[in-house]
């Protein structure tokens, strides 16, 4: 093989932010609306588009080199098989945050587990839900159902559900309520453990470019103008990655341009702040790649 093989969701929650930070790491594909299979230009990767609870069985199978999926489908499918699962958490994706979630019809949601009074749950996480029943010291009958978990109380098959909750609009439209949070979630990147020399090249420069892309989201490059000698209290309150670069302005040896890379939250208040000691001129400018 001499491309990577990618599976991603099909079309869901995670879909479009995944077409998008692959675009941003610099794989240029026509939009996969209604296609299986997407070659790629920008780095040698095929795109596998199916349901996001069989990413996992495709990368321990080996029928994918990689995915993009929830630690939540990924830790189903490691209680589900049993054996070794070949599948490793590579990164962290910052998208796709999500939790699995029991709910129950609207009239009857009270406070857990005291009021929890439902016999049957029906899910599509067995594995997962089995386990949280059993850390809470709770039996109940589980119902398996592989999609539309919503609708298993309307149709009388159970008295709650145990699904993923993202917006909670899928809730909502079906008359539930969570009343208890049974798994977190967000996006990873998962790659499998064993693969050929030309996946494992290909897949790490996609983790590194991956990397970039994310590091840059929370960066911003601020440039500001200030005297020599407000230079220590503008060096306390600029959080810079790396040391900050000074350069002498041509007109004024008693001025100076500071530029420093910045990672941290709390913009407002730090310009705020640099202004008060003296800084002028300050622009932010947001990174476009950041690789260290
Ligand atoms: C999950 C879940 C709900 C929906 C909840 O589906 O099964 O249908 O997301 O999202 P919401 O709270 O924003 O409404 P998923 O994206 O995993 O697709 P699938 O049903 O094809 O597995
Ligand atoms: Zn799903």
């Amino acid at each position: 093989m001499s491309k990577l093989r990618l599976a991603i969701q099909r079309n869901g929650r995670l879909s479009d932010d995944t077409f998008a930070l692959l675009r941003r790491a610099g794989l240029e594909f026509d939009s996969p609306k209604g296609r299986l299979i997407v070659n790629c230009d920008g780095l040698p990767v095929d795109l596998l588009l199916v349901r996001d609870d069989d990413i996992p069985n495709c990368v321990r199978s080996g029928a994918c080199d990689a995915g993009i999926v929830g630690p939540d489908v990924v830790e189903e499918d490691r209680l589900q098989c049993r054996g070794p699962s070949h599948v490793q958490r590579l990164e962290a994706l910052k998208f796709g945050r999500c939790r699995l979630a029991l709910a129950v019809p609207e009239g009857k949601a009270g406070l857990f587990p005291v009021d929890f009074r439902a016999t049957t749950i029906a899910t599509s996480f067995p594995g997962i839900l089995r386990d949280f029943l059993a850390a809470q010291g709770m039996e109940r009958d589980v119902t398996i159902m592989s999609g539309s978990v919503e609708l298993a109380p309307r149709l009388g098959i159970a008295d709650a559900v145990c699904d993923l909750v993202s917006s909670g609009a899928t809730l909502r439209a079906n008359g539930l309520k969570e009343v208890a949070t049974v798994f977190e979630s967000e996006a990873v990147l998962i790659g499998r453990t064993e693969l050929g020399d030309v996946a494992v090249t290909i897949l790490a420069r996609l983790l590194a470019r991956i990397r970039s892309v994310l590091r840059a989201r929370s960066a911003r490059y601020v440039m500001m103008n200030a005297r020599r000698d407000q230079l220590d209290a503008i060096c306390r309150i600029a959080p810079g990655v790396k040391e900050p670069t000074i350069i002498p302005l041509a007109s004024d040896p008693d001025q100076v341009a500071v530029h420093v890379l910045s990672s941290e939250g709390g913009f407002w208040e730090t310009v705020e702040q640099l202004r008060a000691v003296g800084a002028t001129d300050i622009l932010v400018l947001p990174v476009e790649k950041y690789l260290e």
